[in-house]
Parts: C-alpha cells; structure tokens; sequence
C-alpha cells in the first residue's frame, strides 16, 4: 500500500491514537502555494505546528490560517528539536522547505536527529521552476552537455579544488545559488572560464510578488541591473537573496526537428526486442 492510500485508509487516526506523529519536511516549492504537491497539502493540513522561513509564512497564509507558525531560525538545535518532540506528543509537525530537499537545503541536521519520525515530502526545486518559467530545458544534450549546479558560497577556498572559472566553460550551463560575489566580480571570474560572452539571467524571487527575470549576458548585465542589489549583499544580515543566477549557451540555443528526430532514431524510437 502506498503512503497515501495508507493514510487514506485511516492509518493517520491509528498513529494518532497510538501517539506517533512524525515531522514532515514538504518541499514547498519557490514560494508559491499553487506549486505544493497534493501530498505535501495533505501533509500540511494535517500539521498543528508549522515551521516556516520567510516568506512563506506569508505567501502560504491560507494554508497556515488557524496554526501555529514559527519560524525555524530563531531557534537554536537543542531548544528546536526540544520544541518538535514535544508537539510530536499530540499532533504531526510541517517544515515548509524552499524549493526541496535536494539541494542546498538547511535542514538535514535535523532530518538526521529525527530519524523514522521525520518524513520528508518532495517539491519543485527552484531550478525546476525556473526551467519552467523560461520555458527551456537547462541541458540540452548533444548541443551542451553539462548543466552544474553551484554555489560560491559554499565552493570553498581549497588549494587544488575547482573554483567557478574551472566550472564555467564551452557547453556548460551553471545554475548559481545563494550568490555572494559582487555582480562584476561574479562575471569577470565566469567570463575566464566561457572565454566568450554568453548568456546569463538572474531569476529574481520567482513564483513571488516582485519576481523579475534580469537578462543580458556576461559583458552586458551589470550595466543592465544598474547598480541593483539583486544578492542582498548590502544587507547588513547577510542572508542570501532570493536569487538564482543561470548561465551558458543553453539560455540562447535553439534546436529544431532534426534535433527530435536524431534523438528520437538513436534513442527514445521503440526498437524489436533482439532475439536471444
Ligand atoms: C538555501 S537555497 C534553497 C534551494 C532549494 N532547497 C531548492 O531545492 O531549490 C536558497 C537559494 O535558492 C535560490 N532561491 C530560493 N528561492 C528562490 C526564489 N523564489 N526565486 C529565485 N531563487 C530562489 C536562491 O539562490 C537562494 O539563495
């Protein structure tokens, strides 16, 4: 039985009853609740006790409307974990995550801690949704091969180890999260590794009031952006911005039907089964 059909069936109320409420971690997309999965409003619905980083408190305030919500960073581990087992005791509680799991996210230590009472709920990752919204595919295989997902805060400043001109490069596309290099340094050290001037875009609060799509390319954006903090680095906090940097050829490729039909007759064409 799969775990909808099993809470369909009302193994809910059952742990319910027994006192065994788990923590779901839901992947709550960009920000915007129409992109929560089915089982992720479910797993909501059902939570009393909501963890929410901003905005999303604000953003899903229908869904959260008549629950207690709090927002996960201003708790330390100990008194956090402290508050989630103890609610645990009467009634399921939701971490709404940016985006989802995969990448980038804040919450494994946690994840880790919980074990079997954390449950964790698949969404649409920021990438998936910018794909979406520009409506390309971030690879384009045969035409680029590589698409890198990548963050300069988190590459480190390690002897030996490749930096963001050794990842940029011909027929890569790099998806920049939490960017928290200057918009001219950024691109001075993307422009070394392309050795041309490609595509960039900076998708700006997406699936938010006040998203923007920026574009230009690697010589042209700063002057574009004139001067706009688009990675909150004038602020004071420091907390990255809501700001995915997508760049490479793949931003301006354009394929056609021989690019189908090479790939549908090398590939996805249903083939006889060979005999033996
Ligand atoms: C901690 S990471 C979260 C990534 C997320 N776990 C995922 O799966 O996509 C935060 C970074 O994701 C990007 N991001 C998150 N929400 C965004 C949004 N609504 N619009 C654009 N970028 C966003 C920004 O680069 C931000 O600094």
């Amino acid at each position: 039985m799969g775990q909808t059909d099993e809470f369909a069936a009302g193994a809910w109320k059952d742990r319910q009853a027994a006192g065994m409420y788990k923590a779901y971690f839901i992947g709550a997309g960009p920000g915007n609740p129409d992109l929560l999965t089915l089982q992720g409003a479910e797993r909501l619905k059902q939570s009393a006790l909501v963890f929410a980083p901003e905005p999303f408190e604000t953003t899903f305030a229908t869904m959260l409307a008549g629950k207690e919500v709090l927002i996960p960073f201003d708790f330390d581990f100990a008194d956090l974990v402290q508050c989630i087992e103890d609610r645990l005791k009467s009634a399921p509680v939701a971490f709404l995550i940016p985006g989802d799991l995969t990448f980038y996210s804040p919450f494994q230590a946690l994840i880790n801690h919980l074990g079997e009472a954390a449950e964790v709920i698949p969404g649409v990752g920021i990438a998936n949704a910018a794909s979406a919204r520009l409506k390309r595919t971030l690879d384009l295989p045969g035409v680029r091969n590589r698409a890198i997902i990548v963050s300069p805060r988190t590459l480190g400043n390690e002897q030996g180890m490749p930096g963001l001109e050794d990842l940029a490069g011909k027929g890569a596309s790099l998806l920049i999260y939490m960017n928290n290099l200057p918009l001219d340094e950024l691109c001075h050290q993307l422009r070394v590794g392309y050795q041309a001037d490609v595509p960039i875009m900076l998708v700006h609060r997406l699936g938010l009031p006040g998203e923007e799509i920026v574009r230009g390319t690697l010589d042209t954006i700063v002057q574009t952006t004139a001067g706009r903090d688009y990675f909150n680095l004038e602020d004071p906090t420091g907390k990255p911005a809501l700001t995915l940097v997508i760049v490479g050829e793949t931003l301006s490729s354009e394929v056609d039907g021989s690019w189908w039909d090479y790939r549908r007759e090398h590939i996805w064409k249903k083939r006889p089964k060979e005999n033996g």
